[in-house]
């Protein structure tokens, strides 16, 4: 990266100078493409120095022409300012900074995010389980891949031993309707919420899944809000229904509905963790402020203890130069928050929900489901799963 901070040019187009700033960045547009590879596999050093040269490349030279300003200067400060700056630059490039340097290039393997690739270990076996270690899958933008990685979390999760509680906390019922759980006549998470003093083991389902179980949600769960607005301590609702069956799992997964309401709100009370599946989209990091300043908030005022244990990148499509550029700035906003595990793009995943199965159990070879075996690995190396 050839500038710095302070060193505007200060001229336009034609003068001598900018045109050293329009060659500068050419240079560096060309040069900082990735190789489009499988999120699984990564990316060498040397495989990432092939030309790329995209519609984000021209609209920074643009910018680097017309203000005489270099884009690209590292961001600065925390989550939120990081993600102002982020939001405000969402058109141009980014440095290729976080790649590593090109000292023993042929032995540096980046991974997606551009950070060394590793694999992490399997999990060891646990000799007891519980207390359970609840975490809150949550984005207020729809579609973004909650429901889909609570399910394919919750089996990778399972199949390493761990004893797993899904809950299904969005009316919609997508996560009981993955699971292949039919919620018609059953007992469901409305039904606790409505009702504290009832045991929470009633609703549990086992699912297709051995280690797995369920609390199903209906269309019943959209009177909820309604119906709790004026319950004393209406916000920690969730937790005091968790509460009683914590002891028998290792760990809780909480599907969030897209919406910022009283539901979300009881589910951030209630977790020790937060999880944000973020789509590698261009308007993937509008609205995440505002996630994050709730969860600052729920923070403040009812949970003291609830971490961000990652945002982790979904429906990556390292074809495309779009993704890539994205998952570079969402890197650059959440910097080792960003979870390793990047969820490729692929069309098992709709076909998995069909049948009613994780994809983990629908095609466990496709590398879908081996990116949600990783993210697994991934957590507990974190240490966020026990
Ligand atoms: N990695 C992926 N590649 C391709 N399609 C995906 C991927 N992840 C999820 N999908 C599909 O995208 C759609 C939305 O996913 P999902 O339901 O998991 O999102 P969500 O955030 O839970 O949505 P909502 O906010 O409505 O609850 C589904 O049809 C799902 O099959
Ligand atoms: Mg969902």
């Amino acid at each position: 990266m050839p500038w710095k901070q302070g060193d505007s040019p200060g001229f336009g187009l034609f003068s001598v100078r900018g045109l050293f700033w329009v060659r500068a960045a050419a240079g560096e547009a060309a040069g900082r493409g990735i190789r489009p590879v499988s999120p699984e596999q990564g990316v060498s050093r040397k495989q990432a120095d092939l030309p790329r040269f995209g519609l984000f490349s021209v609209l920074r030279l643009f910018w680097a022409c017309g203000s005489g300003r270099p884009a690209g200067l590292p961001a600065r400060g925390g989550v939120a300012s990081r993600l102002g700056s982020v939001m405000t630059k969402a058109g141009d490039s980014v440095s290729a900074s976080t790649k590593g340097t090109a000292k023993n290039a042929d032995e540096v393997i980046l991974g997606p995010t551009g950070r060394p690739y590793q694999g992490f270990p399997t999990p060891p076996a646990l000799d007891s389980h519980g207390p359970a270690r609840i975490i809150a899958l949550c984005n207020q933008k729809g579609g973004v891949g909650k429901t889909t990685t609570t399910i394919n979390l919750a089996a990778s999760l399972a199949g390493y031993g761990r004893r797993v509680l899904a809950i299904d906390f969005d009316p919609q019922g997508a996560l009981s309707a993955g699971l292949g759980i039919q919620t018609h006549d059953m007992l469901t998470i409305y039904d606790l919420l409505l009702d504290t003093k009832r045991d929470p083991r009633d609703a549990i389902v086992p699912t297709r899944v051995e280690g797995l179980d369920l609390i199903p949600a209906n269309i019943d769960l959209s009177a909820a809000e309604v119906h709790l607005v004026n319950e004393v301590a209406r916000e920690t609702i969730l937790a005091r229904v968790l509460r009683k069956v914590a002891a028998d799992y290792d760990v809780v997964l909480v599907d969030c509905q897209p919406s910022l309401g009283l539901l979300t709100v009881n589910a951030l009370t209630a977790a020790h963790g937060v999880l944000i599946p973020l789509e590698c989209e261009f308007f993937a990091l509008r609205g995440v402020a505002l996630l994050i300043e709730t969860i600052d908030k729920v923070r403040d005022r009812l949970n003291p203890a609830i971490e961000l244990d990652g945002v982790l990148a979904t429906m990556y499509d390292p074809r495309t130069l779009h993704s890539r550029e994205v998952l570079e700035r969402v890197v650059e906003a959440f910097g080792d928050d960003v979870l390793e595990t990047v969820i490729g793009r692929t069309v098992k995943f709709p076909d998995a929900s069909v049948s009613g199965m994780p994809i983990t159990e629908f095609a466990p070879e496709h590398a879908a489901a081996q990116a949600y075996m990783r993210l697994a690995r991934e957590l507990v190396a974190r240490g966020a799963v026990a």
